[in-house]
């Protein structure tokens, strides 16, 4: 099995990187991204998705049984403040990929979000109808209709708050946050009124793999199984890593008036991907864990 991967240099690109032979032996990635990759990691091939000439050139070189896409802009208040960057990034580029991946008979596996939904319900199903309350979670919509309304074979892989050590210092998630802030001696206000099911970046990226390896089509639901609110999350991985919370302050989305607004609440039913795929996520604890025993290796 030969797997094209974009946005090598993402969080989840990255841990896809680190972990995929222990999940697939077998599997050959090639790499891609707009930089070097920060591991190392060969072979690998500099690619912008927006650069559909150089994308079909690498398709046709390497002739992947799968593209693996999980290059986006992923930051929500960039996506609404750069909407034609988000746009083309988050869904012209997806459009160009579903069309090379037809033409070239690749099955694509690409990521999306839990927010393409609205947030008022308390869990949401694969079939449910999307309702963005922001522009990259209407990117990502248009995306996720492009590809099931194409003749592509295709897995969209829907997630929520993924949270890892990122690749590199510069590239920030929330656990990252909470703890540069403790470090710093930095206050922060944190949403008590958002509530998600954080995934642990190893846990979407042995979905990522199993959906990929298999070809799998459709809607996948890889997220985490237990629903904090994102204030309580930053007090628990302040608390793992042995800080006082006393920084972290609580702050409704109101009084925060974050430019861009965001679903209250987002929790994906994981039951098919239980049953189908065998996936079964860390809780919070045991996520966090996981992560204090690699910070310490
Ligand atoms: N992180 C979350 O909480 C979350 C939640 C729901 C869904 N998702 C989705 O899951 C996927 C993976 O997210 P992630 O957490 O790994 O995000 P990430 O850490 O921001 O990684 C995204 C990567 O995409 C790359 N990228 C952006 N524009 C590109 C372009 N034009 N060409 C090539 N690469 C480009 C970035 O490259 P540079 O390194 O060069 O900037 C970055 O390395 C994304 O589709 C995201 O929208 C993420």
């Amino acid at each position: 099995m030969k797997i094209l991967l974009t946005g090598a240099n993402g969080l989840l690109g990255h841990h896809i990187l680190k972990t995929a032979h222990n999940i697939s032996p077998n599997v050959e990635i090639i790499a891609t991204a707009r930089q070097q990759p920060y591991s190392g990691y060969k072979p690998f091939e500099y690619l912008d998705i927006n650069d559909e000439v150089k994308l079909n050139y690498f398709l046709d070189v390497y002739n992947p049984d799968v593209l693996v896409n999980t290059a986006a802009i992923s930051k929500v208040d960039y996506c609404q403040q750069n909407k034609a960057q988000c746009y083309r990034t988050n869904y012209e580029a997806v459009k160009n990929m579903a069309d090379a991946c037809y033409r070239k008979g690749i099955h694509l596996v690409h990521l999306s979000s839990d927010f393409i939904f609205d947030g008022k319900k308390a869990l949401y199903h694969e079939e449910d109808q999307p309702s963005p309350v922001n522009y990259y979670g209407e990117c990502k919509k248009m995306a996720e209709a492009y590809l099931l309304n194409s003749p592509v074979t295709t897995a969209i892989v829907r997630t929520i708050l993924v949270y890892g050590h990122p690749p590199s210092p510069q590239k920030g998630n929330i656990l990252t946050w909470v703890l540069d802030s403790a470090q710093h001696n930095e206050d922060i206000k944190v949403v008590n009124d958002q509530f998600r099911c954080p995934t642990l970046v190893y846990d979407l990226a042995e979905g990522v793999m199993k959906i990929a390896m298999q070809k799998k089509d459709g809607i996948w639901h890889i997220a985490g199984n237990e629903l904090t609110s994102v204030f309580d999350f930053a007090c628990r991985i302040a608390t793992k890593a042995g800080y006082n919370t006393n920084f972290i302050s609580p702050i409704s989305s109101l009084e925060l008036s974050a430019p861009t607004q965001r679903p209250p609440k987002t929790c994906l039913d994981l039951n098919k991907s239980i049953t189908e795929l065998d996936y079964h996520p860390k809780n919070i604890a045991d996520g966090l864990r996981t992560l204090q025993d690699e910070y310490n290796d």
